[in-house]
């Protein structure tokens, strides 16, 4: 494991940590890099199964408000999911700045295709008077967006606001913890999602009785285990003291 790649993405005054390593590659940081590399292939594997099984969906049911929604949800899952990975790790000095202004940029748009999303599903419901969050999907969901709107605030702050203390900007550690929880509620949210009556009687990919079934949720352990292979488990532990 390199010394720059251990050291925190974010220094005592909140910019990306300029600490360059020279230390020689090592045989387990190349194993560490192979395993890196086939994290991110399994859980591209798992965004474009769920936004195969999405639009195949869509393309049987007549446009309308209601089509914004899942479209929106898994354009969201694709960016929050490829946001996360884009951090998982960050190395050099360079390679720290780059990932944390990739990380805000796509999680910015993440974050207004969830807004677009939710927004689409709850005007479909007002258009249809219906009663809204009735549903476990429609529940989680809505707490989802909460969380969701916590986590970027709090992310905002400890990364982009200056003049902050170096004890609130060690709080990031937080904000990785918190969003790896984030990312895994959110898959389960669509997992509930993919189960509505109306996804399942349109649905022919994938046989109702497997999308019924906790074989799904297995699935999305499989995503949590593939951006697990990624994880760095240390920074979980701290961000500014090692
Ligand atoms: C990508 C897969 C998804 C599909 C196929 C899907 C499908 C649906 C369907 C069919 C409904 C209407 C029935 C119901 O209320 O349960 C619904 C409602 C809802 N969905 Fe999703 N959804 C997905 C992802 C998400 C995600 C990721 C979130 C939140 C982060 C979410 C949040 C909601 C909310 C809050 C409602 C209820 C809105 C209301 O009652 O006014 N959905 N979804």
């Amino acid at each position: 494991m390199s010394h720059s790649e251990r050291s925190p993405l974010l220094d005592t005054t909140g910019k990306p940590n300029d600490t360059t390593d020279h230390t020689p590659t090592e045989s387990s940081s190349r194993d560490r890099k192979q395993q890196d590399v086939k994290g991110l292939w399994l859980v591209r594997t798992a965004l474009l199964l769920l936004a195969v099984e999405v639009l195949s969906v869509l393309a049987r049911i007549p446009l309308s408000v209601f089509s914004l929604h899942p479209f929106f949800m898994t354009l969201f899952i694709i960016l929050l999911t490829e946001g996360v990975t884009t951090l998982q790790p960050t190395r050099t000095k360079v390679e720290k700045r780059l990932g944390l202004h990739r990380h805000a940029i796509i999680q910015l748009f993440a974050f207004l295709s969830a807004v677009t999303g939710f927004s689409a599903i709850f005007y479909n419901k007002v258009l249809a008077n219906k009663d809204h969050f009735t549903s476990g999907h429609g529940k989680l969901g809505l707490s989802v967006i909460a969380y969701l709107i916590f986590q970027a605030s709090f992310g905002i702050v400890c990364a982009f606001v200056p003049g902050l203390s170096p004890a609130i900007k060690n709080l990031w550690k937080y904000h990785r913890v918190t969003g790896y929880l984030l990312l895994s509620l959110v898959w389960i949210t669509a997992v509930f999602g993919l189960q509505a009556d109306y996804i399942v009687a349109n649905n022919w990919l994938i046989p109702p009785s497997f999308l019924l079934s906790n074989w799904l949720l297995l699935a999305v352990v499989f995503v949590v285990i593939s951006v697990s292979l990624r994880i760095r488990f240390y920074k979980l532990k701290g961000q500014v003291h090692q």
